[in-house]
């Protein structure tokens, strides 16, 4: 892999300062520059500094740093991490780039300006330093041609989507004479590091997602007009009816800025003057007079949508120019299709229906997905890369070629016909736009008229291929066993929000004894949408209603059961958490011998929200973490138990997997995957580093907290109370989740071993359990999915 620590950014404002923060949070050092300001604030006058104080010279950097820290969501994974990038400027600091190995230019949107930019840095580069644009689609070949010739082969674009922590996609686009090893290598390095989809684009203007998003955004605008529907309405079938994310058009746009889409649309209006849609890319009349009136989205604090002072949502009204209370659209097409999971079949459902919103859905998307036909090859080669662009860079949940899989080729063009619309040539001739054969996954290239492979990309473990080669051991409803080969299976929840019921825990008890008898390693680990929303409330609460304490007390035996086959498994087990993983999710990742948790990992143990304490094994394991720390500094257990009370008592969750090695989450050793499609691929490696020299757990003994440290914690707790903190109930279940941890009502150095903690924390659970407070803790979380502080 290509060598890069040392990296710069020039052009601190919304893109490069986010950039910087991404490039930290992948353990790069930063220099971050900006312009060198012409005159002094107020604020610095009266400090007495001057044009000359280094403060004042670097101020614009030190601001897009300090924009970055209070951004939400947040850029950084942690605020320490911003310490990685340091702020200077484009005068002083040219001579720092030559330690640099990629210097990234995001500074305004002006050729000339990035042109003459080049021309100063130009000089200060490092012979092998890679120099990018982040243009959003500015013509890259006309930014390298008046590059000094040496340069050129190590130039090219490369387009970070906004918010580029959260946004996976990095289009690459080389220049002409850009090095083709170099644009492999950064890829590969962007992929592995920074956690990037990349998609090689061709030069063309707006590139890949850009075109293809920006063509669905206008075209939903000009048919909103064309069939008399309102902002909302549009906004309801441009979401997940539609295989797209809930934010859809409008909602998109206000995040985006309602000047920077006009910028980018007319862009493609100007510099498309052949395009059969071209006038698509004309910007709506109401579109023009928002960015006029200063109505630029969420920046300037509304756009499409707005609150008014109560906080009440409201919609703009492009008829009267205002704005009207936000009504929720009725349509019954959309209520049919609305509980449909699977996205394909979603949308399949709802073209089949017969309304108005199901009849702008298919003019709106038969747009569309034409136009993505007849950029084949004009902005790529391969299908697959502009499905790709779409998901990571828009949040799609299908590309447009999935799409056109899921309504069916054929079905489409039928009916493309009756509405006497020309129908390309290429896609008359296409079977299906993907298939998968003997485990491998192949895209139809519309150029040459067959399938072809799609690439494997080095490391990435695609579960879906796998299960389809016939790598299911077993499989139940919210689960399945699979093999991931060399030895290492893989325990995958699949059930709704992955929650964790009886028959899923049977099964890992199976998928730990399988993994010891026939394998050498278990990865609990899925590619859903999260790793788990936690235990299934839904079977606790029914257990509750009919009073069935035997029943719920068997369940919590099974959780406990099944978490510390994890721990005692004779085979490593890794997790690899992801997303949302909540109380049961948790506990799971904590038995396992070793982690592989994705960067945007949101992790905690939140039982207090519905009223409960962890007890698949959760309180104690952070008991006996306290403990088995203290013990190795040979100091006093309290501090470290003080922090496990409080992650439990505040239900702390994660804001990245960073994050979990300061709660004591994570431990050392334990791993964090950049990218999401390489995770299970990094799981398996670690299970099988760790396989190699493996030796099982053996249980301990541990000498008791004890009642004194149980009773400073209820003072604390006495003190939020009295304070106004927490509610009184609150208080009793934070007064129980001490107990368990500092061992019960005994005296501190009472021997402690692990099954009598679980026994406690079984205890207290059930107790819970017989609380209304608690019943009505968990009705609430399931109908409104928000904790009650009752
Ligand atoms: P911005 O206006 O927020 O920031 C531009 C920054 O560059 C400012 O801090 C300005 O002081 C600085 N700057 C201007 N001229 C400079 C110079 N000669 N030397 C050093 N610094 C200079 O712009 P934004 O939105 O960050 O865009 C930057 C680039 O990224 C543009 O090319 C834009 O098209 C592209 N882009 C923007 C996206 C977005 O969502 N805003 C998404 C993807 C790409």
């Amino acid at each position: 892999m290509r060598r890069i620590r040392q990296t710069a950014v020039i052009g601190a404002g919304v893109m490069g300062a986010a950039i910087a923060a991404h490039l930290a949070n992948a353990g790069l050092d930063v220099l971050l520059l900006d312009r060198v300001p012409e005159s002094l604030t107020d604020e610095e006058r009266q400090k007495g500094l001057t044009l000359d104080s280094p403060v004042v010279r670097n101020r614009l950097a030190r601001q897009g740093v300090a924009k970055a820290l209070a951004s939400k969501p947040a850029a950084f994974f942690t605020p320490e991490t911003a310490r990685r990038v340091r702020p200077g400027n484009i005068v002083d600091d040219l001579a720092r780039l030559a330690d640099c190995d990629w210097v990234i230019e995001a500074i305004v949107e002006d050729p000339r300006a990035k042109q003459e930019l080049f021309d100063r840095l130009a000089p200060h580069l490092a012979a092998g330093a890679i120099l990018s644009t982040n243009t959003s689609g500015l013509s890259v070949s006309a930014l390298a041609e008046k590059l000094p010739e040496k340069l050129q082969a190590r130039f090219l674009g490369t387009h970070f989507f906004n918010p580029p922590r959260y946004l996976s996609l990095l289009e690459l686009i080389p220049a002409p004479a850009t090095d083709p090893q170099l644009i492999a290598e950064l890829g590969e390095f962007a992929r592995r590091r920074l956690g990037k989809d990349i998609v090689v684009c061709k030069d063309t203007p707006n590139f890949v997602a850009n075109r293809i998003g920006v063509f669905a955004m206008s075209n939903a605008m000009h048919r909103m007009q064309d069939h008399g529907l309102t902002i909302a309405e549009t906004d309801a079938i441009c979401g997940p009816a539609t295989g797209r994310p809930k934010t859809a058009v409008f909602r998109t746009a206000d995040l985006v800025g309602l000047d920077t889409l006009v910028k980018v649309t007319r862009h493609s209006h100007q510099m498309l003057p052949g395009d059969e849609e071209r006038a698509v890319f004309q910007v709506p009349a109401f579109l023009e007079q928002m960015v006029e009136k200063g109505l630029l989205g969420d920046k300037s604090g509304g756009g499409f949508y707005r609150k008014d002072k109560e906080g009440r949502r409201q919609v703009y009204d492009p008829a009267t120019g205002d704005y009207r209370p936000l009504e929720k659209p009725d349509f019954p097409s959309l209520t049919a299709v609305k509980g449909i999971a699977d996205p394909g079949r979603r949308l399949a459902a709802l073209l089949e229906q017969d309304d108005p919103a199901a009849r702008f859905a298919w003019q709106h998307l038969r747009d569309t997905l034409l136009y993505a036909v007849r950029r084949i090859p004009e902005i790529a080669d391969r299908i697959e890369d502009v499905d790709r662009a779409m998901c990571r860079g828009f949040n799609w949940e299908l590309g447009p070629f999935a799409m056109l899989d899921a309504i069916g080729v054929e079905a489409f063009v039928r009916r493309v016909e009756e509405d006497g619309i020309a129908v390309p040539e290429s896609l008359r001739r296409v079977p299906a736009f993907y298939k998968i054969e003997h485990g491998r996954q192949e895209a139809w290239d519309l150029a040459a008229g067959t399938y072809r492979p799609v690439a494997d990309a080095d490391g990435e473990i695609r579960l879906d291929l796998i299960k389809k080669a016939g790598g299911v051991i077993e499989q139940i409803a919210d689960g399945s066993l699979v093999d991931l080969g060399d030895g290492v299976l893989c325990l995958e929840f699949h059930g709704k929000k992955n929650t964790i019921g009886s028959e899923l825990l049977a099964l890992t008890l199976r998928a730990v004894r399988r993994a010891e008898d026939e394998g050498v390693a278990l990865v609990v680990g899925n590619q859903g949408s999260l790793f788990s929303a936690g235990a299934n409330l839904a079977l606790l609460v029914g257990a509750m209603e009919q009073q069935q304490y035997d029943a719920i007390d068997r369940m919590i035996g099974d959780f406990q059961g099944a978490t510390m086959a994890l721990k005692y498994a004779r085979v490593p087990v890794v997790a690899a958490p992801f997303q949302l993983t909540l109380g049961g999710g948790c506990e799971y990742v904590l038995h396992a011998a070793a982690v592989t948790a994705h960067a945007e990992t949101y992790m905690g143990l939140v039982e207090i929200g519905v009223g409960l304490l962890p007890a698949g094994g959760g309180t104690k394991e952070l008991a006996l973490r306290a403990l088995a720390l203290a013990a190795s500094y040979q100091t006093d257990p309290a501090p470290f138990l003080f922090k496990a009370f409080e992650n439990i008592g505040m239900a702390t969750v994660s804001k990245s997997a960073e994050d979990l090695f300061a709660l004591g989450y994570l431990r050392h050793g334990d791993m964090v995957s950049m990218n999401r499609s390489c995770q299970l691929g990094d799981a398996k490696r670690q299970a099988l580093a760790l396989a190699a020299t493996f030796r099982p757990q053996i249980p301990g003994e541990w000498p008791a907290p004890g009642r004194s440290v149980a009773a400073t914690m209820k003072s604390r707790l006495w003190n939020l109370r009295m304070g106004g903190f927490i509610s009184e109930y609150d208080g009793v279940i934070g007064g129980l989740i001490a107990d368990v941890l500092c061992g019960g009502e005994v005296t501190a150095g009472t021997p402690l071993t692990e099954n009598y903690l679980l026994e406690l924390e079984r205890e207290n659970f059930l107790r819970l359990c017989g609380e209304a407070r608690t019943r009505q803790r968990i009705e609430h979380m399931l109908a409104t999915g928000k904790p009650l502080r009752n």
